[in-house]
């Protein structure tokens, strides 16, 4: 039988959910390799959340923005304001037809009983307070633009032009963009790496420290640290000892929680980044919560951040139409996510994900090749996690027993340790006029786009760094071993943009 592996929970590290053991006495809901049709609509769950910041009898279920927003959509008014929907009286049909009228009734503007982003005195400021207050934060900002526009914010408030920025090399693609806006130089971290799980690991204490002592050996000072805990796959770095750290440096620290709105709400799971201490925290509530797509948060603890510097980054970023359906969809649920292990099974996890999908209608989260992603949360029904364990134990059945082929990639640390380096700011090279050459010729060439292999989700090439024959013979190795490259103009990589 396949089980969930949590052998990675290690003393500088962790997977950020308790696994429930997946036991055989579970009934099997299908046959094996029936075909699954539509699934049924799910019933709303209660919201029954565990509440670590807050006394018994304060009220939770109050929702400040939820009840103006149903307040002013009740009104009978004669309305000459955007959006031209007009309160769903213009909805086009089509899309009314699919999702009802209701979204559209609650698709308001910044009217005045509904508060302003940007300058919350009612409603907003009610529920961000009370978000700070049940998160641990000094201060929480609601996001409209993803946890993508909070790393961004975070990192142009803490960081100015030519500023140095410590951050792993397998950062979200946020920190990348952030670069390119704020002109700062990354001072990058190769993340430890599990080969078992094919997967990038967090980053730890001594690696952070290095990175510091190193940039300041350089005469630069790193301006801000950027962890990413938990990872996609649910790894934790140890935040407490990094705080410190940094903090021993006057340095703040930034973490991309964009996986771990839910830590700190269930005494099984990882502590959350803002009870370690750290400066700021950037959570999507819309992926492990329950609020909807595109909506999080962005919180603050401590002295050293500058809060007027944040409200003026995300004024500067965010759009001055917020969407209401999202702000007030900013309600706080726990979830869980679990990966599990298949490289003992002799087949991928991207086989694996397949007949999940095509026997079992399970649908996963994240595919690598030797591990599948579910993520779970309070939608997440009965019957859902035993059609998954249906499907695990059809697998383990079927493949047991037949190793997978040791195709070792190349040592992603040592190789990185090679390569030759940066020769324009990402800020440059996002500015520098660029041609695409032939894969072979674009050796020795500034890159001019971010070339991410999964696995390992690290990015080889990233703009304003040299190319080299080393890296682009693992960009061939990834592809022959059945992983695939994001971000490339040319998926195939029959050619490459450089910079010219
Ligand atoms: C680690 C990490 N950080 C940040 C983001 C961006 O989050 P959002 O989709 O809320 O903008 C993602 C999205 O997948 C992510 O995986």
């Amino acid at each position: 039988m396949v089980s969930a592996y949590l052998n990675m929970v290690q003393s500088h590290r962790c997977i950020s959910t308790s696994v429930a053991c997946i036991s055989e006495d579970h009934g099997m809901p299908l046959k094996k390799h029936e075909k699954v049709g539509l699934l049924d609509n799910k019933k709303p769950v209660k919201d029954n959340i565990a509440i670590p910041n807050s006394q018994p009898s304060e009220n939770h279920n109050h929702t400040p923005l939820v009840t103006a927003l149903k307040a002013s959509a009740k009104q009978n008014v004669a309305s000459f304001h955007f959006p031209g929907h007009n309160r769903g009286r213009a909805a086009p049909s089509s899309i009314s037809n699919l999702i009802g009228i209701q979204p559209f009734l609650h698709d308001l503007p910044e009217l005045p009983e509904l508060d302003n982003l940007f300058s919350p005195e009612g409603p907003i400021l009610d529920a961000q307070e009370q978000a700070a207050k049940l998160f641990g934060a000094a201060e929480t900002w609601f996001l409209v633009g993803g946890t993508t526009c909070g790393i961004q914010a975070a990192i142009m408030a803490t960081c100015s032009p030519g500023d140095t920025l410590i951050l792993p090399r397998n950062a979200h693609i946020s920190a990348f963009s952030s670069m390119v806006l704020s002109g700062v130089i990354p001072k990058y971290i190769i993340p430890e790496y599990d080969f078992d799980w094919d997967i990038a690991c967090g980053v730890t204490p001594s690696q952070v420290e290095n990175a510091i002592k190193k940039s300041e050996n350089k005469g630069r000072k790193a301006s801000a640290v950027l962890i990413t805990s938990p990872t996609y796959h649910g790894i934790c770095s140890n935040l407490e000892e990094i705080s410190l750290l940094c903090h021993s440096h006057n340095i703040p620290l930034i973490v991309d929680e964009a996986h771990g709105a839910h830590l700190g709400f269930h005494k099984n799971l990882p502590r959350s980044a803002l009870s370690q201490g750290v400066d700021i925290s950037v959570q999507s509530t819309h992926k492990v919560l329950c609020s909807l797509t595109q909506s999080s948060m962005l919180h603050i603890s401590g002295n050293i951040v500058n809060r007027e510097r944040i409200c003026q980054c995300l004024q500067t970023l965010q759009s001055t139409s917020p969407s209401y359906l999202l702000l007030a969809s900013l309600d706080a649920a726990r979830a869980q996510i679990i990966t599990v292990g298949v490289w003992n099974l002799g087949i991928s996890g991207f086989e694996a994900d397949d007949i999940l999908y095509e026997s079992y209608g399970v649908v996963s989260e994240l595919t690598g090749t030797r591990s599948i992603t579910f993520a779970i949360n309070l939608g997440t029904s009965r019957d859902d996690v035993l059609r998954l364990v249906s499907g695990l134990q059809h697998l383990s059945q079927t493949y047991k027993l037949v190793p997978l082929k040791e195709e070792r990639l190349n040592d992603i640390q040592s190789f990185m340790e090679t390569s030759s380096g940066m020769r324009l700011s990402p800020r440059e090279a996002f500015f520098a006029s660029k041609r695409k050459v032939t894969f072979k010729e674009s050796i020795g060439n500034v890159c001019g786009e971010l070339v991410c292999p999964y696995p390992p989700g690290i990015p080889i090439l990233i703009p304003g760094e040299v190319i080299t024959e080393e890296a682009l013979g693992y960009l061939v190795d990834v592809k022959k071993n059945g992983g695939f490259v994001s971000g490339a103009a040319d998926p195939s990589l029959s050619s490459i943009v450089i910079c010219t």
